[in-house]
């Protein structure tokens, strides 16, 4: 019994090396050439798609929100595994579509879409999350110049929130989607023939581990579509997602199928309207999240104020969530092993090479002792890792990033 915190899905060999996807983490390194890289396993993806299906109510949708992780043989993978895929950029449509995702299974959510993003989304026949009047007005103008029909789905705002969410999206004053007092009013004009309603999208909030939450968010999301489209027929509503991952020791991993067995009951009971009405859940970190590693090496060890440093080659630049600095209150330790052995343990801290008292990878940690040349694997790093860090910031190289 060592102490280390790991996902499921990674194990030590008889030496006491991590192993990823059935290799030795230091393998992993000598394909790739150099520290800091990232590793994410299929197999442990795969798992979570199976295991949503298993979970979820027959036909409820499962898109994967690639702002996630956006890497494109990891969209390739996923685009024969999930429904479709929700973008918050052209870029990351651009992504969607480059990887085999057909464009009716694409969405285009995010607040500030440019009239450009509104024409290539129209022209490659992508559902566009309206998020606001002004957005649905720019959308039919470009369509009508276009002489296209524009696919459209208005994001509503819900009047509740998700409780108890990471970050919280919806309820209150809100940058994102229409507040449903105002969605009624919009409705009148979906019978324009520049646009084709495709339905709502209510997205409450992210990384909650709270199932009685979660379900009662569902439940309200569906009486709240059921009260916007007032008879209109309503093809599809995404339901938004939010489904968690246990980052810190005190989080319990979700009970995805408690969560299932909700939305059965509440799709059982939703009203006659919507009877042929198509359910999506769109979820990123619970796709991917733990499905990553991110392995940097020690460069350097050392002590100060008793403390013991140990120093390595990557840092904040590549996974500022570790380091507390995207979106979190109080700073606690993601999931950290030394992967080159298991040996006698010590408390120290591993940190960046960037000089910045932000770059703390882990704080006090008990982790078998770190020699210069280690190799330090940060788990939980398949989502809003890379590409939600500030990898410019003291031009330090590049992370590289596998599949496995
Ligand atoms: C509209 C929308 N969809 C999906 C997501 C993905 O959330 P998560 O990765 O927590 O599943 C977010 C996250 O902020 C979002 O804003």
């Amino acid at each position: 019994m060592t102490g280390d915190r790991m996902p499921p899905g990674f194990m030590r060999d008889a030496a006491g090396r991590l192993l990823v996807a059935g290799r030795t983490a230091a393998d992993w390194v000598a394909d790739a050439g150099d520290t800091p890289l990232f590793l994410y396993d299929r197999a442990i993806m795969d798992a979570r798609v199976r295991r949503f299906r298993a979970a979820m109510p027959k036909g409820v949708r499962l898109h994967y929100a690639v702002k996630a992780n956006p890497l494109p043989a990891l969209l390739a993978h996923m685009a024969g595994r999930v429904d479709g895929f929700d973008v918050a950029s052209a870029g990351e449509m651009d992504r969607a579509l480059a990887a085999g995702m057909a464009a009716d299974h694409v969405s285009f959510a995010g607040p500030g879409k440019r009239d450009r993003e509104l024409r290539a989304a129209i022209a490659a026949g992508v559902t566009l999350h309206v998020e606001s009047a002004g957005e649905l007005a720019r959308a039919r103008a470009a369509a009508q110049l276009m002489g296209a029909r524009a696919r459209v789905a208005l994001r509503i705002n819900p009047p509740f929130e998700l409780k108890g969410s990471g970050m919280r999206m919806g309820g209150g004053a809100r940058p994102f989607g229409i507040d449903a007092d105002q969605a009624a009013a919009l409705m009148v004009e979906m019978d324009d023939p520049a646009l084709d309603f495709r339905g709502f999208h209510i997205f409450a909030g992210s990384q909650n581990l709270d199932i009685a939450a979660l379900a009662e968010a569902q439940r309200l999301s569906i009486a709240l579509a059921a009260e916007l489209a007032a008879g209109r027929p309503l093809p599809m509503v995404n339901l938004g997602g939010g489904f968690g991952v246990p980052y810190f020791p005190a989080d319990k991993a979700l009970d995805v199928e408690a969560v299932g067995a909700a939305l059965a009951d509440s799709l059982a009971a939703r009203p006659a309207g919507l009877a042929d009405t198509i359910f999506a859940i769109e979820l990123g970190r619970w796709l991917v999240a733990e499905a990553g590693v991110y392995l940097t090496r020690i460069v350097d060890r050392k002590l100060s104020g008793g403390e013991r440093f140990l120093v390595t080659d990557g840092g904040l630049h590549h996974q500022l969530a570790a380091t507390g600095n995207f979106g979190t209150v109080i700073r606690r330790n993601y999931p950290l092993v030394n992967a080159s052995h298991d040996g006698a343990r010590e408390t120290a801290n591993v940190v960046g090479c960037l000089c910045t008292p932000l770059d703390r990878l882990g704080e006090k940690l008990d982790l078998a002792q770190g020699r210069v040349g280690d190799l330090i694997a940060l788990f939980m790093a398949g989502a809003y890792g890379r590409t939600a860090s500030p990898e410019a910031f003291l031009g330090h190289p590049a992370p590289m990033e596998l599949l496995v």
